[in-house]
């Protein structure tokens, strides 16, 4: 074939994918080509293509009548984001369907090692129909072989995944075992098994977008961090993401030299929380109003929002923020929250981006179906999490720590470096109101006035029990301070522990409860 025509003949017929209906097909579903996305992530002119000539191993897959077969139908190479280096690959549906095949599978493989290797962050791009059924048992080896290499990248360099369309059957699984998900809202969706194999097994007649699509992803399973309007909010999500992390768990993460004062007071975090316990506020605008330009890249923001997790900047460092959300359920703890604080702080903990926890939450949610469901499996994570990370931990108890969620919320107990509370925190073991009826339950029964004496003894309570100081006497606080300190005090904190190395004991890994 190469006597007949030049190689730039050859190169341009193999940048053609799948030929221009397919193109064409593509793009009249909303979607960009494989080569489109990666020229939108990269910086122009920085990629360089690996692997281009490479055809599907399997004779059938080539000889389907399916058109141009180079590629493998996956673009794989590198390049440049913000100047940083970078390793990419992008599924191409208009060549078999982005299916993976044997050769698909290990040009992604391949180009694993050289990211892992390299200590540069790996991006996939998601577009496929799954394991490549006319390669049998070649394709699933394929599919195993990525996922090894997901995890054994894992904690070396940052995975993002980008699914722009299909992801079935195996191929799920490669995101799933990646540090972040990002899911298009029109043409992303992610199943083990697609509609018609569910009809056939179940009898449930499911469409693609209730069985898969990004709102389940994103809201409810819990599988996608990040939800994106379309192809290209989903790519300047993705470097937003990228300007907060290392490139490699050996770099430290990005400082970049800040414009916010670090002495600047936050007087209106007094008015943001109110002192009344049980009214509701807005947790993201006390983290904006700390972080540095009020910038906070929220992840996970769909999923379990009575915990809010994400990355910002304090004095030109990046930080990982935990943080009970008093908007949603009153910013209790439950499985859903465990799990996302927990993977979070975990990610965070690998890349040595410090952690800020902000704490303001009545206890973990009682009741059957959290029992049922497993919340002490699930908020057991969370305690591993905090207790295992070394980097360094400040947190502030803002309004209220009760019960198990004071310790669980990065406490002293936990190995927590500097732990702060405002003057008007609440630390106790349970809320005021439920500590008397306990506590005062026969006097509250024989009371000729039950209120009146509750009232009493809530106040008793409060002056006694429910106030920060009792935990700074013991240590368990470093300081206690106003609202309008809090910026400040958090950046000194972070800044004493830049250099904080704390070895772990020399063990194989730790049993973390799954
Ligand atoms: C081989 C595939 C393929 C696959 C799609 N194609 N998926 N070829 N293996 N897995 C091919 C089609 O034959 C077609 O080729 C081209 O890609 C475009 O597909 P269409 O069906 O025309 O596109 P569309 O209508 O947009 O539908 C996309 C789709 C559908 C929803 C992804 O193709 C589909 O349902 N595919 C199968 C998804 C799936 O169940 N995958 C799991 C694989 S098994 P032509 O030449 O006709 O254009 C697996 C192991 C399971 O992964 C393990 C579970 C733990």
């Amino acid at each position: 074939m190469t006597n007949k025509i030049t190689i730039d003949q050859l190169t341009e017929q193999a940048r053609q994918g799948g030929g221009e209906k397919r193109i064409e097909a593509q793009h009249a579903k909303g979607k960009k080509t494989a080569r489109e996305r990666v020229n939108l992530l990269l910086d122009p002119g920085t990629f360089v293509e690996t692997d281009l000539f490479v055809l599907p191993r399997n004779a059938n897959a080539q000889l389907n009548g399916s058109g141009a077969h180079f590629t493998d139908g996956v673009v794989t190479g590198w390049g440049k984001i913000d100047g940083r280096q970078v390793y990419v690959y992008a599924q191409d549906f208009t060549v078999l369907g982005g299916s993976l095949g044997e050769a698909h599978g290990m040009k992604i493989a391949r180009l694993m090692d050289l990211a892992h290797q390299s200590g540069a962050p790996v991006i996939g791009l998601y577009d496929s129909g799954g394991a490549r059924i006319q390669e049998g048992v070649e394709s699933l080896a394929a599919c195993g072989e990525i996922f090894t290499r997901n995890v054994l990248s894992s904690g070396i360099i940052p995975q993002l995944a980008l699914i722009m369309g299909p992801c079935a059957g195996a191929a799920v699984y490669s995101p799933a075992l990646m540090d972040f998900v990002f899911m298009e809202e029109q043409n992303a969706y992610m199943f083990l098994t697609g509609p018609e194999v569910v009809k056939a097994v179940t009898r449930e007649e499911v469409d693609f977008n209730t069985l898969g699509g990004a709102s389940l992803h994103a809201g409810e399973s819990g599988v996608a961090q990040f939800l994106a309007a379309n192809e290209t909010e989903m790519i300047a999500q993705a470097k937003g993401l990228l300007s907060y992390l290392p490139s490699n768990n050996l770099t430290p993460p990005p400082y970049s030299p800040p414009t916010d004062d670090p002495r600047r007071p936050t007087p209106d975090l007094a008015r943001i929380v109110p002192v009344e316990e049980n009214q509701p506020y807005d947790v993201v605008n006390v983290i904006a109003e700390i972080a540095d330009d009020g910038v906070f890249l929220e992840v996970h923001r769909e999923f379990a929002k009575n915990i809010v997790v994400g990355f910002a900047r304090m004095d030109g460092h990046p930080v990982g923020i935990v943080a009970n959300q008093p908007l949603v359920l009153a910013g209790v703890l439950d499985i859903d929250a465990s799990d996302k604080a927990a993977r979070f702080i975990r990610f965070c903990d690998s890349f040595h981006i410090p952690l800020v926890t902000l704490v303001d939450t009545p206890g973990f949610l009682p009741g059957t179906a959290q029992e049922a469901g497993g919340v002490i499996r699930h908020g057991a994570k969370m305690i591993f999490a905090y207790a295992e990370a070394t980097i360094p931990k400040v947190s502030l108890i803002l309004r209220k720590a009760f019960g198990g969620a004071y310790i669980v919320m990065s406490s002293k107990h936990l190995r927590g470096d500097i732990n702060f509370a405002w003057e008007h925190a609440n630390i106790a073991v349970m809320g005021p109101e439920g500590a008397v009826n306990i506590l005062n339950r026969r006097e509250l029964a024989e009371a000729n006035d039950p209120d009146q004496v509750r009232a009493q003894k809530v106040q008793e309570y409060r002056d006694t029990f429910a106030n920060p100081f009792i935990a700074a006497s013991r240590g368990y606080l470093n300081d206690v301070f106003a609202p309008v300190e809090t910026r400040l005090k958090i950046i000194q904190a972070l800044e004493s522990l830049q250099d904080k190395r704390q070895p772990s004991p020399a063990k194989k890994h730790g049993n973390i409860p799954l």
